[in-house]
């Protein structure tokens, strides 16, 4: 009971949540901690805190009891167009130039709510999206919505918010958003709904950016009032990869009080009329990611190019031999002469990158050069697949994802992918079949063992991904 429990077992709950869960409580919260843990212990079968805590310490903690906790010991509160001053300064200041610079260069815009508790925040990112382009349906617009605790997401999913989620919406109705629904509530319209993608996504354990998640290539992420739960060293690691989650020139949005600057060094601080906003500072001023920029992100793979003596003509690849700059001088690594035939792997550790990029067309043409060298290699069309979806072009990826089971039936990540695709395109039949086989090739392999052609992602971590997917 609360009353027994006494400082010395608080401070060792803490431990454990700060190392399981990357969640921060320090002394003065452990008034919270006591009570939280005890509803917590409730609903995970425990008659006392202490009984569940004696469980915590065997570590065989899933991630449905990670979630579990996460929703007691964290706080669900949110609000449409919460910090109405971000969303103007998204909508005034980021949005437009955005959009005038990706109007003629795929139309994508891609938007990150890490943290997204029942949605709310996401849904405002994609009004502000659809409210800042008449054209809309010309665009390939998406709001990743990711949250630890599943409760949260399925409200999210739902759709259908109370007035309480509108107290700082003057006028809810505006723009056509929204549609009564019964109690005094309002569903979401199909048109924002669409363009936003709830997940499951720890920010603490997960791995990011990555092309499996869809945390790649980022535009803008907002990501408030969630860095607070975290301990110090979370709060470090969740930023520097939000960093690397974002596009040259991106901007990661937080809650100001979380805004401390020492947690953001890699980032330029602007501030827009009180709003801090943190960005991604491209690394030439002013050009966007352009066709022909090799990778620089640091904390990306460098594409290996091999440099050892080619025996004749080398094989250059137009696309990657763009002609010299003087303000962006073709980088040694693609002069550096000689160089050998570019192999599949190449293009495809350097598609990989463009597609953390968000350079998704660049990444689709390295793909298929992949795919005209090695015509036998699933993982080429894998990854072409999981492009074309970044794309919005689902049948295609659909139909790629056919080929990558035609050549190795067993491809894990392909029946995952085909299980979440049907499921957007409403074909639960055909999503349940791929997910339990998807489960059933996971099943037969460890829980440690990492999932083949993932980014390190455990089958342990992958079953319950797939679990929470194909639902009750
Ligand atoms: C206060 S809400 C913030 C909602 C929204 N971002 C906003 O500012 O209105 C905090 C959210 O962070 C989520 N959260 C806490 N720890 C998390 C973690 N490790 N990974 C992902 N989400 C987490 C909680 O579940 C909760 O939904």
């Amino acid at each position: 009971m609360i009353a027994e429990l006494d400082a010395t077992f608080l401070a060792e709950v803490s431990g454990l949540i700060a190392e399981r869960m990357g969640l921060h409580f320090p002394e003065e919260r452990w008034p919270d901690l006591a009570r939280d843990l005890k509803t917590a212990s409730q609903e995970l079968g425990f008659e006392y805190p202490d009984a569940c805590v004696s469980w915590l310490r065997t570590r065989e903690l899933t991630a449905q009891h990670i979630e579990t906790l996460a929703s007691h010991l964290t706080v669900g509160e949110t609000y449409f167009f919460r910090d109405p001053e971000s969303f103007e300064v998204l909508q005034r200041e980021i949005l437009p130039p955005l959009i005038a610079r990706r109007i003629d260069t795929g139309r994508t815009l891609r938007l990150w709510s890490a943290g997204c508790c029942t949605g709310e925040e996401a849904y405002s990112l994609a009004i502000s999206c659809a409210r800042s382009l008449p054209d809309l349906p010309t665009w390939n617009v998406s709001v990743l919505a990711t949250d630890i605790n599943p409760k949260s997401l399925a409200k999210a999913e739902a759709g259908v918010y109370s007035p309480w989620s509108f107290r700082g919406t003057p006028d809810p109705f505006r723009g056509g958003f929204f549609s009564p629904a019964p109690g005094k509530n309002l569903r979401i319209g199909a048109v924002v709904k669409n363009l936003v993608h709830f997940r499951y996504l720890n920010l603490a354990e997960d791995l990011y950016p990555s092309l499996h998640n869809h945390t790649n290539a980022m535009d803008v992420i907002f990501c408030r009032n969630v860095l607070m739960y975290f301990t110090p060293d979370h709060q470090r690691r969740v930023v520097a990869a939000l960093y690397r989650c974002l596009v040259d020139g991106g901007y990661l949005l937080v809650n100001p009080a979380e805004a401390s600057h020492s947690l953001f060094p890699m980032f330029t601080m602007e501030n827009i009329g009180g709003v801090i906003l943190f960005r991604k500072t491209p690394r030439v001023t002013g050009v966007e990611s352009r066709p022909g920029n090799v990778p620089t992100n640091p904390a990306l793979p460098v594409p290996a190019f091999s440099t050892a003596p080619a025996p004749a003509a080398p094989r250059l690849i137009p696309h990657l031999m763009p002609p010299p700059s003087p303000i962006d001088p073709v980088p040694p690594v693609l002069l550096a002469p000689p160089i050998t035939p570019l192999s599949g792997e190449d293009f495809l550790r350097v598609a990989g990158v463009y597609a953390n990029q968000g350079r998704l067309e660049e990444a689709l043409a390295l793909c298929r050069d992949a795919i005209a060298v090695n015509s036998t290699n699933p993982a080429a069309y894998f990854l072409c697949a999981m492009i074309c979806q970044e794309l919005g072009r689902l049948e295609e990826a659909v139909a790629t994802l056919g080929k990558v089971l035609y050549l190795d039936q067993d491809f894990i990540l392909a029946h995952h992918a085909l299980g979440s695709l049907y499921k957007r395109l409403r074909k639960p039949r055909e999503s349940k079949r791929h997910l339990a086989i998807a489960l059933e090739l996971l099943l037969a392999r460890g829980r440690d063992e990492i999932v083949p052609e993932s980014d390190g992602v455990t089958c342990g971590r992958l079953v319950e991904s797939v679990q929470a997917m194909a639902g009750p």
